[in-house]
């Protein structure tokens, strides 16, 4: 039986053997893109390359990328569902197309030898049947035939099920690399499915006795808003197989929860439980294993976007884990299980394997606080949106518990309450981040211009791995966090101070000039916020001119005119770091005052 570390290498082997370079898998929050949450596919931390930008590994590459899904988090505990799975993939970025693709997926799915020896004879194909983007794919129809699947287990579908949409951006509409795709299925049933008409194959697929095991998509096609514009620079090809999947097709189990990649999480959950619920233990051994690995990418707890997913999957697990008559408690171990199975591949969980397990300890500690209240609450019959605004319950866990005890819940009630909720808060987070600004009045500016003095002298002190990684300013205070692995010494600290008062006094001048973005990296103007500059940027600089200046940031200002400003009406005052400390694995929180 094919155990899930051999599935993943053997993948991994078979492509590199064709040429292809091994990349490891991006981090679950995707760098330089706030439109998305988390990474959904194999392809999107490489859209850049599918839109023809040259990938510093070459053309062909293969990978095994790990993936959070949310939404449909109330599906979790079916056989197939998963919140987090590994994705593998191989691709061509401009190199070759359907021929490779296809012929070398097929061999990968049935080579005993290289692949996964799966039998042929429970093998099926879709391709796409055309529409008024793309005709039918006869192409790809003749090239799996040659490889060997019979005509008749090759059907032709439409773009529902076999146009890859493209990735969705902040305007709820699609956009990016596109193009049909031609999907296997494997026959997991006992005693074989054997040829089957159309309408016969789709009837096995809803009932789940072919399973999809791959998808090969051949972008050639890029979508904006929604539409599909024309044909990219180059013709991709980006395939996707589910290392769970694969596992239980191959370790003939009937859930993804059966396969080895689950065995010590379930076994371990099994211990501690006192009560037997399939259900309950498939949702905590999920959920526990998507929340590792997003604090092992740097995502914490909290009430909006990653943080809040991670926070709902995390209170979750509590539910589910009292359900079981599991210990309080018990999470922090069981995330220990998980960081032990899948450290050997994932090396960051071991590395923050201590932050992980007290975060979720944390979590559960600070929810079980106002669980109990919560459903005391929830029995005489409050609100959906008080549950979560006084006890933080998420929703779908107030929709749960009222379904288990015949409830109903006002649920467009919820909606609207939760709406004004968030246009308040949001109203609240813009007057606070804009330019990093509470207001603009005079000590805001001091403390803006201070920020910029404060990075610098970090980098100076510390090194040029510190990278601003947050700043907040009110009139009475700076704050930054910034990335940068131990606790401050008090020298360093000392030193830090020392050098922005020497610039304080030196009487900088604090210029803006607007560059080119190309010409403002050349001269090392600092940013670190990716790539939502346009091609026109500010850069503010303190000194005589861009090339000498002490400190260069791309920034939206407003600033001081000079340092000496920062001493204020009587010239006397000096920057003050009053606290040091981590806000999360690697990044450490300043705040500082002029006094
Ligand atoms: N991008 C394709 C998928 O996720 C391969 O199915």
């Amino acid at each position: 039986m094919m155990k899930s570390q051999e599935i993943r290498s053997r993948f991994l082997k078979f492509f590199e053997k064709r040429g292809h370079a091994i990349i490891p898998s991006a981090p679950l929050v995707p760098e330089n893109d706030p439109t998305v949450l988390f990474n959904t596919a194999g392809m999107q931390p490489l859209v850049p390359y599918l839109m023809g930008n040259k990938h510093p590994s070459g053309t062909r590459l293969a990978d095994s990328q790990k993936c959070v899904r949310t939404g449909d988090i109330d599906e979790i505990g079916d056989n197939t569902h998963l919140t987090f799975f590994e994705m593998l993939g191989n691709w061509s970025l401009g190199d070759y197309f359907k021929e490779e693709a296809i012929s070398w997926s097929y061999e990968f799915l049935t080579s005993k030898t290289e692949g996964l020896g799966l039998d042929p004879a429970q093998l099926y194909v879709t391709v796409f049947e055309g529409d008024k983007n793309s005709g039918k794919d006869t192409e790809a129809f003749e090239i799996w035939k040659k490889a060997g699947v019979p005509e008749n287990r090759i059907y032709f579908k439409g773009a529902d099920s076999n146009w890859w949409p493209a990735v969705k951006n902040g305007n709820d509409s699609w956009t990016g690399p596109t193009g049909p795709c031609s999907e296997m299925f494997y026959d997991v049933t006992e005693n074989g499915l054997g040829d089957m008409s159309v309408e016969e194959y789709n009837q096995a697929d809803q009932k789940q006795q072919v399973v999809e095991v791959w998808n090969d998509v051949f972008m050639e096609f890029e979508k904006k808003e929604g539409k599909i514009v024309g044909k990219l620079s180059q013709k991709n090809v980006d395939t996707g197989a589910g290392l769970e999947r694969l596992c239980m097709v191959l370790q003939k189990v009937e859930s993804v929860f059966d396969t080895d990649l689950f065995e010590t999480i379930i076994g371990k959950i099994e211990e501690f439980s006192t009560v037997d619920n399939v259900r309950a233990k498939r949702v905590v051994a999920d959920h526990i294993r998507t929340a590792v690995f997003l604090i092992g990418d740097g995502v914490l707890p909290s009430n909006t976007d990653q943080g809040y997913v991670l926070r709902r999957l995390l209170r979750r697990a509590v539910r589910f884990a009292d359900v079981l008559g599991m210990k309080h408690g018990s999470l922090f171990w069981l995330a220990g299980t998980v960081i032990e199975k899948f450290g050997p591949v994932y090396g960051n969980i071991i590395e923050k394997s201590e932050h992980i397990k007290k975060e979720i300890d944390t979590e559960e500690q600070k929810f079980r606080k106002t669980l109990e209240h919560g459903l005391k609450e929830f029995e005489k019959g409050v609100d959906a949106f008080t549950l979560f605004s006084s006890y933080g319950f998420p929703l779908e866990l107030t929709l749960e518990l009222a379904q288990e005890s015949g409830k109903k819940v006002d649920v467009a009630d919820f909606e609207i309450k939760m709406q004004a909720h968030q246009a308040l808060s949001r109203a609240g987070a813009e007057k606070k981040f804009k330019g990093g600004l509470a207001d603009t009045d005079e000590m805001s500016l001091k403390y803006h211009t201070a920020t910029h003095l404060l990075h610098q002298a970090l980098r100076d002190v510390l090194g040029t791995h510190v990278q601003q990684k947050g700043s907040n300013i009110t009139t009475e205070r700076l704050r930054f966090d910034f990335a940068h692995g131990a606790k401050m010494m008090d020298e360093e600290k000392k030193r830090v101070e020392d050098i922005v008062n020497e610039k304080i006094s030196a009487g900088l001048t604090m210029q803006a000039v607007e560059l080119d973005k190309a010409l403002a990296e050349k001269v090392g103007a600092l940013h670190f916020f990716g790539d939502k500059y346009g091609d026109k940027v500010t850069v503010y600089f303190i000194g005589d001119t861009v090339e000498n200046a002490y400190s260069k940031e791309f920034c939206g200002g407003p600033h001081v005119k000079n340092t000496k400003e920062l001493a204020g009406p009587s010239g006397v005052w000096k920057f003050k770091i009053v606290k040091e400390e981590a806000v999360s694995a690697g990044v450490r929180r300043i705040k500082a005052v002029l006094v």
